[in-house]
């Protein structure tokens, strides 16, 4: 059966296949302005299928999700997350997931919040006596995010042991990344020595989850974070608990999906305000007078609505989670369009935030755009930042509410200005999107706030 939508033949194969690696992200924007919102090429000796409109999504991610697996790149996740949520599927999936949405209930996150609000008001002490005009806004939130994720998790405040965990995570992670990127040098990672240092890394990481683990269990009275909630948790129909095993592999990928994102986001949302300032001006407002930082609660966070408005715009303009991937596993059809089994449908996060068809002047950092009024008229999933579907972001609410309290705490407290000018920074999609280049600030201290 022919395939009946448009097919980009540009540049010859292996061409095609070089640019498309190079910057997949760029790659998949730019055909989308020529040729459409749904189209195909023949790369990596398939069909991938690209997809930036919400009728389309919503049929691969929502509708007929079934059929959909996630794509190949998730399976050299599993190297380093085990059988975690991310990477997991079919019934096992299932099963973990049913086990574990009530942990991120609201009743819970209300628990992780004051972790997260203790960690915010000792990273605020801490740089409040660095004025300083080298802030790495990019290195800044990476370390506040991955603090607060592991407080969230083991209630660890040892700064030394994360820097130790978060390290070896990052070095883990880099080689998953040079072998998704290269697949066909994978057997020389076997030679060359970076297995084996992945390998060593695991086994760094994985000892000091089984050690934390084990001292837990030995606890009476356990702490309020994600690892006692995750021990209590018990399958609907056997009643067991999680294994250790299954334990660690359900950590170690909150802490991989839980905080690179949200450190990226907040590091994009500080460069667009910096670029706009009436609209951090408009924040500033919102956050003086309804942001009291000596009687921070998630009921006061809650009602930050403009701030919340402008971290979803900035989640638009930069996806932290720019590409989500799929492979279907019987043939089907979308819009007459025959799917042949085994195809890669690559939904391109980022396009479909600037597709022209759902969004007016799309370049333009406008936080109005998500007020009530506005967001009616939108299709729903025009905008994904967290997917969509029964595989949606387990941690969407987690996120927003660390993300509004950092934005809230940090610009209640500082000025913050560009150090190095205001020119554009470039995007750097990797597992996330990353700008090319850390990104420079100048902090100050408000006179008028303290938290003391
Ligand atoms: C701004 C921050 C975040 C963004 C943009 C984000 C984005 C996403 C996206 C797009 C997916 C779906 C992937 C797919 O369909 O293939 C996902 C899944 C997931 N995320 Fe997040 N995420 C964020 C923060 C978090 C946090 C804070 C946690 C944990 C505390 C978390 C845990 C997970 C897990 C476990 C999954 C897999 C869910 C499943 O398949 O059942 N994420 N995330």
């Amino acid at each position: 059966m022919p395939i009946n939508i448009p097919e980009y033949k540009g540049l010859g194969y292996l061409n095609r296949n070089k640019a498309f690696f190079k910057n997949p992200l760029l790659f998949s924007y730019e055909r989308q302005k020529e040729i459409g919102d749904f189209f195909y090429s023949k790369m990596l000796f398939k069909n991938i299928f690209f997809i930036s409109n919400a009728d389309v999504v919503k049929h691969v991610l929502q509708t007929n999700q079934k059929n959909y697996a996630k794509s190949p790149a998730y399976r050299q996740l599993k190297l380093a997350l085990g059988n975690g949520l991310l990477s997991s599927e079919g019934a096992f999936w299932k099963k973990q997931r049913h086990l574990m949405q009530p942990t991120f209930y609201k009743k819970n996150l209300e628990e992780l919040f004051k972790k997260m609000q203790a960690v915010g008001e000792k990273y605020c002490d801490e740089i409040e006596s660095r004025e300083e005009s080298g802030f790495n806004v990019n290195k800044e939130m990476m370390r506040l995010t991955a603090d607060m994720v592991l407080a969230t998790l083991f209630s660890s405040e040892n700064s030394h042991d994360n820097d130790k965990i978060y390290t070896a995570m990052n070095a883990a992670q880099e080689y998953i990344l040079y072998r998704t990127h290269n697949p066909h040098l994978i057997p020389f990672t076997y030679i060359n020595g970076k297995h084996a240092r992945f390998k060593n890394d695991l086994a760094f990481f994985n000892q000091n989850i089984f050690d934390i683990i084990n001292e837990r269990k030995k606890l009476k009275e356990r702490p309020a974070d994600l690892l006692s909630m995750l021990l209590e948790a018990k399958d609907a129909d056997t009643g067991e608990p999680m294994s250790d095993q299954q334990l660690r592999d359900e950590l170690i990928t909150i802490f991989a999906a839980g905080h690179e994102t949200s450190s990226n986001a907040l590091s994009w949302t500080f460069y667009l305000l910096l670029k706009n300032p009436l609209i951090l001006s408009k924040l500033r407002e919102e956050i003086d007078e309804k942001f009291d930082p000596k009687n921070i609660s998630f009921a006061q966070i809650m009602q930050l609505s403009y701030t919340r408005q402008v971290l979803e715009e900035s989640m638009r303009m930069f996806p932290p989670a720019w590409a989500i991937g799929r492979e279907n596993i019987s043939a089907d059809e979308i819009n007459g369009c025959t799917i042949p089994k085994k195809s890669i449908l690559f939904v391109s996060v980022y396009s479909l935030h600037f597709n022209p068809r759902y969004w007016e002047n799309p370049e333009e950092f406008n936080p109005d755009r998500f007020s009530k009024e506005a967001s009616k008229n939108r299709p729903t999933l025009a905008y994904i930042p967290f997917g969509a579907g029964p595989r949606m972001c387990i941690g969407n609410h987690f996120a927003m509410m660390e993300m509004q309290l950092i934005l809230a705490m940090l610009i209640k407290k500082f000025d913050f200005t560009f150090a190095k000018g205001n020119g554009p920074v470039e995007m750097k999609p990797l597992v996330t999107l990353k700008s090319k280049e850390d990104i420079l600030l100048t902090i100050k201290k408000r006179a008028q706030h303290s938290f003391s």
